[in-house]
């Protein structure tokens, strides 16, 4: 079997591209001119057209505002493009939004995975040679499909059996199931990674890290549920960009592979090391950032740690995080501090919605 050779400049079927990691793969792939991109985006509250603002006049680069559980779309764009690959990262992803309505979250994930594979799979088997072997599926998910682990227990492997606990890992590992089925039934040739927390920039501030930057700066309160003791891997997202990538290009089809920060922090302390850094950067007279914490009604649910062992990736492709945690949340907190006018388009009437929805009521 062989792989696709990022010399010959494949053309790559990114869905969710207009979100935070899928954005900063697509800008990563044209700033290093890996592949042509053709984007399919559904534009839903988390994504922005902005974050993709610097591709307007690449040629190489095509966006699509559609749905992936839109089957006829999905087999027009297939027989325009005729992609070497296909990189799934749409989804919602929100758990907290996955509690309180998970709808969204069975659609999306699941059955649109499915339709994406359904089609992807009557394309690829229209394929001929040489191109048919290189094709690949590439499949983005997450270490919560793995379930909670407490402070002694080891890392997730890729062998650790599933035990999501959320609708939204339960819905990430339902769609991880359907690929890995697709492989087996039917050759598909596909890849799947199962990734840590994301942080960086272009990422939508209901997630804690951006909520705490911008709660910080606008003197609100910084909400940390529980006792903020509950643990996550972080990694910087250009580093988990070059992961995907490696593995689309040398990855072994049919396997899944664990990416990781080697990062494992308390939420308490990422806050605690936010408020530091904006203690320097914009300091105000007599008051400290983490005057704002608030320690607040638990998430239902809420996993304890997630640990994620990659030496898989680490051994057999050779990849390993390369931003250490504080200088990575400084460009973070940078980026958000130099960014007003994408931070306003983002804080938008739906999204104070969402915040009084989710904060207000607890
Ligand atoms: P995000 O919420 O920022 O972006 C998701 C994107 O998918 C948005 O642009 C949205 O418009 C698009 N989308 C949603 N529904 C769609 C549909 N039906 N059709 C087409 N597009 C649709 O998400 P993210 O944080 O960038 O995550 C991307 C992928 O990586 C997801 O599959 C997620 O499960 C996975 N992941 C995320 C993290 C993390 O820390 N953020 C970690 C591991 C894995
Ligand atoms: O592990 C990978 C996953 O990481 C991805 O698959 C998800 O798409 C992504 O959203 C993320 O899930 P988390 O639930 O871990 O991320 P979030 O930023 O929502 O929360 C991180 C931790 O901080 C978690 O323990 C909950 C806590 N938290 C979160 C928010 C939004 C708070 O204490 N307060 C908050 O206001």
């Amino acid at each position: 079997m062989s792989n696709l050779n990022k010399n010959d400049l494949p053309t790559l079927l990114v869905t969710g591209g207009a979100g935070f990691i899928g954005a900063n793969f697509v800008l990563q792939v044209r700033k290093f001119k890996w592949a042509n991109i053709v984007n399919l985006d559904k534009l839903t509250y988390a994504s922005n057209l902005q974050n993709l603002a610097e591709l307007q006049d690449d040629t190489n680069y095509y966006f699509i505002q559609g749905d992936v559980n839109n089957s006829e779309l999905l087999s027009y764009l297939l027989e325009k493009y005729q992609p070497d690959a296909i990189i799934n990262f749409a989804a919602e992803t929100h758990v907290d939004r996955s509690i309180i309505s998970p709808h969204n979250f069975i659609q999306t994930n699941i059955v649109g995975t499915f339709e994406l594979l359904e089609a992807s799979k009557a394309y690829w088997q229209k394929l001929t040679s040489p191109k048919k072997e290189k094709f690949r599926f590439l499949h983005i998910s997450t270490d919560e499909v793995y379930g909670s682990l407490s402070s002694t227990d080891p890392a997730f492997r890729e062998d650790t059996p599933y035990a999501p606990n959320s609708p939204y890992s339960a819905s990430k590992a339902a769609a991880d199931h359907l690929v890995r089925s697709y492989y087996h039934t039917y050759n598909l040739p596909t890849l799947t990674t199962n990734c840590s927390n994301n942080y960086g920039p272009l990422q939508f501030p209901e997630k804690l890290i951006p909520l705490t930057i911008l709660n910080a700066l606008n003197g609100k309160s910084l909400p940390i549920y529980g006792d903020g003791q509950n643990i996550r891997d972080w990694l910087y997202v250009r580093d988990h960009c070059d992961a995907i990538y490696l593995v689309l290009i040398e990855g072994c089809i049919g396997e899944t592979y664990n990416i990781c920060g080697m990062n494992e922090q308390t939420n308490l302390v990422v806050v605690e090391k936010i408020c530091a850094i904006l203690d320097k950067l914009a300091p105000k007279d007599n008051f400290q950032y983490s005057s704002l914490i608030s320690f607040i009604k638990d998430r239902p649910g809420h996993d304890r740690r997630y640990g994620i062992d990659c030496s898989k990736i680490s051994k057999n492709l050779g990849w390993k995080p390369k931003e250490n945690f504080d200088v990575g949340l400084l460009k973070t907190v940078q980026w958000y501090l130099n960014n007003s006018a994408w931070v306003d388009s983002v804080c938008t009437g739906t999204y104070q919605g969402w915040i009084k929805q989710n904060y207000e009521t607890r």
